[in-house]
């Protein structure tokens, strides 16, 4: 279903474990250990600069995506604009700040809105491991800036690219150079199995993270000083996300072959942790059929109703079950 079963690495333990003294509060802009780390591993993941950067660690990237709206100060009135199948967090974060929702994959579509404040993009995205051309994210980003709204870019999968390679919203070909009114949301719950940890953090604008800094001060939005510590070294370590990233290719190709056997049509998933599938039937008989072999994934109609004929199925299973789905498709 998506949680990440493979064990934390030892040196990302041990660093918890020696910052686990820590009787003083932790400072929530990160420790200055900690910024470094997460503007270098920027700077090598994004392909960004870090002039001008501005970075802040999360509690998780589940938190700030679903108090960025209100964090920004978006109220009633006030538009955001998600996927069309998309994680559920980002309507749920524009509905805790009393702001109006629009699903929609293109910004033409919606016409000059003026409501329009933050604008979501996901690539690669979950549910559909669809990974955006850096030419469609920069006219997201064009398209914002003209109108002074925020482009939110959710980057946790970045690091999974498979058939196709994920840009960043912070690489030079889509901000121009310029980080103005944009902000790349990333996380460690998969490239080093800290989801237990709950270790994110948001790198982009510089004005828009010093105003979401102040705030989460006074909210008490403050990252532990062992995850923190824990973050450093994990960010510094790239060994152990290769081979995480391994163990995830396999068993991506393992279900991938399986589940084309069985008759499902494959789509988008290029990039990512998941594989969108359809039987072209309502996703609710998919997983009525799936669950009497007991084989459980999540219906795609979770994710908005474009993806009503769809299912999503993780890689975060360990290689037994991989492998238990493999045989148990192969005997239906
Ligand atoms: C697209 C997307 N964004 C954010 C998250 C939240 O991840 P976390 O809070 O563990 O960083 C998830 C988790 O599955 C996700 O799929």
């Amino acid at each position: 279903m998506g949680t990440p079963v493979d064990p934390v690495p030892p040196l990302i333990r041990q660093a918890l474990a020696d910052a686990s003294d820590a009787p003083g509060y932790p400072l929530t802009a990160g420790t200055p250990a900690l910024r470094d780390a997460i503007a270098a591993w920027v700077a090598r993941a994004c392909g960004a600069g870090v002039d001008g950067l501005g970075v802040l660690p999360t509690i998780g990237s589940k938190e700030l995506v679903a108090w960025l709206p209100t964090l920004l100060g978006l109220g009633p009135g006030d538009v955001v604009v998600v996927p069309s199948v998309a994680y559920p967090t980002y309507e749920d974060g524009a509905r805790l700040a009393g702001a109006t929702v629009v699903r929609s994959d293109s910004l033409t579509a919606l016409g000059p809105d003026p409501r329009v404040r933050l604008v979501w993009v996901n690539s690669p995205g979950n549910p559909t491991g669809r990974v955006l051309p850096a030419a469609h994210l920069r006219k997201v980003v064009e398209w914002a800036r003209e109108r002074g709204a925020v482009v939110a870019s959710d980057e946790c999968y970045l690091p999974l690219g498979w058939d196709a390679e994920p840009v960043s919203v912070l690489s030079p070909q889509v901000s121009g150079g310029s980080y103005a009114g944009v902000l790349a949301v990333h996380s460690l719950s998969k490239r080093s199995n800290l989801a237990g940890y709950r270790a994110g953090f948001v790198a982009g604008d510089p004005a828009l993270t010093a105003e979401l800094l102040k705030v989460r001060k006074h909210a008490g939005m403050i990252v532990p000083a062992p995850v923190q510590a824990a973050m450093v070294a994990a960010l510094a370590d790239q060994a152990h996300a290769d081979a995480q990233r391994e163990r995830y290719r396999a068993r991506r190709e393992t279900l991938r072959a399986a589940f084309t056997r069985a008759g499902f049509t494959v789509e988008h998933s290029e990039a990512g942790l998941y594989l969108w599938l359809t039987r072209d039937e309502d996703c609710w008989d998919t997983v009525d059929w799936l669950a009497r072999r007991g084989i459980l994934v999540a219906a795609g109609v979770f994710y908005g109703p474009a993806g009503a004929r769809h299912v999503r199925v993780a890689l975060t299973e360990s290689d037994a079950h991989v492998d238990a789905v493999a045989g148990r498709l192969a005997e239906s």
